[in-house]
């Protein structure tokens, strides 16, 4: 296709994420059997398209609702600095929130929603991300479930953005340092 170009390496095929988010899926799944009141929170926009394909992995009703959050602007690391740009549109108190993400990076952005959240009395809070990148990490924040331990370079695809395109590459890759360090 006609991003492949921009892509330096493919990281994780459509095929391997499938059967990795099933396994996840599977986990949650066993994890929350028993549970009411489960709430999946995904953070926009990276995590829209994880949380499609796990969601349908989930047996076991749940609400979905979102939150969106930035701490990128146009560069390819995080400031520290997190902003909501859209809250929850329910309460979660009382409810077992599933945190899911695309990435978990320097950590900055999961510390401070799972704070925010935490605030607001769920009966508890756990983190299901895609992608951890430990090696970058700032802030003291475990994923309980993760996809893929990826190394520290600049991947996008399967939500994944850079400057807010790629997010609909089918696969995960590494973008081609070219394509973001031309003027
Ligand atoms: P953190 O706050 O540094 O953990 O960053 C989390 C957010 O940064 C993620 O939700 C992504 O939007 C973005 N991010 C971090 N690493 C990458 C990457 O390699 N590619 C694309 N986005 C990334
Ligand atoms: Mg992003």
């Amino acid at each position: 296709m006609r991003m492949d170009r921009d892509i330096a390496e493919v990281l994780y095929t459509q095929e391997e994420i499938q059967r990795r988010v099933a396994q996840i899926g599977a986990e949650i799944t066993r994890d929350y059997q028993d549970k009411d009141n489960v709430v999946l929170v995904g953070i926009l926009r990276g995590s829209y398209v994880f949380m499609a394909d796990l969601s349908r992995h989930l047996d076991f009703p749940c609400r979905i609702d979102f939150m969106a959050a930035s701490s990128y602007g146009k560069g390819t690391s995080s400031s520290g600095q997190i902003e909501i740009k859209k809250d929850l549109t329910d309460p979660i108190n009382g409810a077992h929130v599933i945190l899911v993400e695309d990435i978990l990076d320097s950590g900055n952005t999961l510390d401070y929603l799972s704070k925010i959240l935490t605030a607001r009395n769920p009966a508890s809070i756990r983190i299901a991300t895609l992608l951890d990148k430990p090696e970058r990490r700032v802030k003291s924040v475990t994923a309980d479930y993760y996809g893929f331990v990826v190394p520290d370079a600049f991947v996008v695809g399967y939500g994944l953005d850079y400057a807010e395109h790629y997010r609909n590459l089918p696969y995960i890759g590494i973008l081609k340092p070219e394509v973001y360090e031309t003027p």
